[in-house]
């Protein structure tokens, strides 16, 4: 196993996956033209292929090479990038993202991501990486180098250690197609700092059935989760919110939507460590990061999909 970036874009280069730290959560990356290379993403994470993946890359120039932006996408890329935004856009290079990766579609999903580990890979590279984040389909997300090496670490010939990752939720979904902008996901930026740039945010609506993620049960802890819980019954692990208290598991003990945003797979990974007869969660406010956080934790606890 490689550790260094050099390293890791020849693999990348030779058809093998690489474990990418970035802002939001730790990706498992591979050469978004490479079909084989692709597959095996889909297998190691057990993901259904009807579900598309985000193809990863330095920045705007780079996106309009196989992307057809619009105005809009431009300037939503240019307030944001790099940064925990997705575009989904039309595309006009099917080859440099294949097929496989865009599950058929004729539109694609990009981000920049701003971990300078994950720039210095897509520099050394020099093409678009697609990277689901690292986890096994349906588990939570990876937001430290061991979380992923635990999940997906098998299947890869080099892996970045980028520390802990600063937003720990993943990017907000945009589509920016026919029709006003759609929020496809909720993730790391928040919707209103994204529409303070480009008006009100349309629901996903027929959409939906283009971004096949927010269908599914994910994001899953072992142990059942309860929700906007007053208190811990016993046996129940508790994450707790803004009680003021440095628990352990505690999502944020001074109340910060943005810490709870960081510090949410983790702790409920940890949580599941306890080997709890479940889970209990305080409520989180939903402004601002909020929303994301609730998002994740509703589709952990199976109300979603
Ligand atoms: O923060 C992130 O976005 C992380 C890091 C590693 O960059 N990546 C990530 O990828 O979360 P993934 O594969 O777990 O989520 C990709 C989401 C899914 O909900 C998928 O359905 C949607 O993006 N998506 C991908 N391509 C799409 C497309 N052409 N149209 C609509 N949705 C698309
Ligand atoms: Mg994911």
């Amino acid at each position: 196993m490689s550790f260094d970036v050099a390293a890791a874009a020849e693999v990348l280069r030779g058809g093998g996956l690489v474990l990418i730290p970035t802002e939001t959560v730790y990706g498992l990356g591979a050469d978004a033209a490479n079909p084989s290379a692709i597959a095996a993403i889909f297998e190691a994470k057990g993901r259904p292929r009807f579900n598309p993946l985000i193809a990863h890359v330095t920045g705007l120039a780079a996106a309009q090479r196989f992307a057809a932006f619009d105005a809009r996408a431009v300037r939503m890329a240019e307030a944001f990038w790099p940064g925990p935004l997705t575009i989904v856009a039309p595309i006009h290079d099917e080859a440099a993202v294949c097929d496989l990766a865009r599950a058929g579609l004729d539109t694609v999903a990009v981000r920049a991501p701003a971990h300078p580990l994950a720039q210095a890979l897509l520099e050394a590279f020099g093409g678009p990486v697609c990277a689901p984040s690292a986890n096994r389909s349906g588990r939570p997300s990876p937001t430290t180098l061991q979380d992923a090496l635990d999940e997906t670490g098998g299947a890869v010939r080099a892996a970045l250690d980028g520390g802990a990752c600063a937003v720990g939720v993943e990017s907000t979904v945009i589509a920016l197609l026919d029709g006003p902008p759609r929020l496809l996901r909720l993730g790391g930026l928040d919707r209103q700092v994204i529409e303070a740039v480009i008006g009100p945010l349309a629901d996903a609506g027929e959409d939906a059935q283009r971004s096949p993620g927010r269908l599914l049960r994910h994001y899953a802890p072992q142990a059942p989760l309860r929700l906007n819980a007053a208190a811990p019954q016993a046996g129940e692990a508790w994450l707790g919110f803004g009680d003021g208290v440095a628990a352990p598991l505690s999502l944020s003990p001074s109340g910060d939507v943005r810490e709870a945003a960081q510090r949410l797979f983790s702790c409920l990974r940890a949580a599941d460590r306890l080997n709890p007869r479940g889970i209990a969660v305080a409520p989180v406010p939903e402004i601002g990061l909020g929303e994301a956080v609730n998002d994740r934790l509703r589709r952990a606890a199976g109300f979603v999909g």
